[in-house]
């Protein structure tokens, strides 16, 4: 579904992605994991047309999207939540969700009605539709990765990339927003590319890890290989462990 060839990026003089090669097939959950630095947003921005790589190139359902913009990544059916959510703050709940609805790939065919409808519904299935008329300012942190899924999904995605999700969530939030993605990946058919740093969890979820650190790919392979492997203790732990 997705083929990333020997990505590369520079910020200045930093080499933030450094010939990076991984593919995500479909209906698989891809863990990409490494210590803070290592490039994990970095990689996303640029599946997301956010960031033009300086090298390599990336395929989706066989065409390549290199060079698209984020709006067309979007309507080919990717979309992504933020680490920082991004949500539109002066906007309700529902009206950040139509936004959304709008913009995705279902665009052309929808009138605001529908989107409304279809937005609510989106609301309804992350938790948040007695929210639907608060401003995003006023939500909780829990509350606004659930907008930012809602959101995400609401795009109609294919393949939906996690960006931390459970970053900052207390264990309780974090059990139920993981709940919360299985269901939307059994509703919706959505492929993954998570990024998590809460190992328990990523080797729990993923069929398949991708390692960076600084922003080189050091090891890639199913979770049980993984947590075996020298590097990756390394990486993670430091040399003596
Ligand atoms: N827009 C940018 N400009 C300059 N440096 C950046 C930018 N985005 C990320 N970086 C740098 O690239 C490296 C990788 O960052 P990031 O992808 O956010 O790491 P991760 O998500 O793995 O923690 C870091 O050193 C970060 O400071
Ligand atoms: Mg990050």
């Amino acid at each position: 579904m997705l083929d990333i060839q020997n990505i590369g990026i520079n910020f200045g003089g930093l080499r933030a992605l450094d010939d990076v090669s991984f593919s995500v097939g479909k209906d698989e959950v891809v863990g990409l994991i490494g210590p803070n630095g290592a490039g994990k947003t970095t990689m996303m921005n640029i599946i997301c047309g956010v960031y033009r790589p300086t090298e390599g190139k990336m395929f989706f359902e066989g065409n390549e999207i290199t060079r698209i913009p984020s709006d067309r990544i979007c309507r080919l059916g990717i979309s992504r939540t933020y680490q920082i959510p991004q949500p539109f703050y002066a906007m309700t709940a529902l009206a950040g969700v139509v936004t959304a609805v709008l913009n995705g790939k279902k665009r052309p065919h929808m009138c605001f009605s529908d989107a409304g409808l279809e937005a609510s519904y989106y609301l309804e299935f992350v938790g948040l539709f007695s929210k639907r008329d608060e401003l995003a300012s006023n939500l909780n942190l829990y509350e606004l990765r659930m907008l930012e899924l809602a959101r995400a999904l609401a795009t109609t995605p294919k393949l939906l990339l996690l960006d931390e999700v459970m970053a900052g969530l207390n264990p309780v939030e974090s059990e139920r927003a993981l709940e919360m993605i299985w269901s939307a990946q059994e509703q919706f058919g959505v492929t993954l590319l998570w990024i998590e740093h809460v190992m328990k969890i990523i080797m729990k979820a993923a069929q398949r890890i991708v390692v960076l650190q600084y922003g080189k790919k050091i090891a890639e392979g199913p979770p049980e290989q993984i947590v075996r492997d020298p590097r990756i203790i390394e990486a993670y732990l430091g040399g003596k462990h």
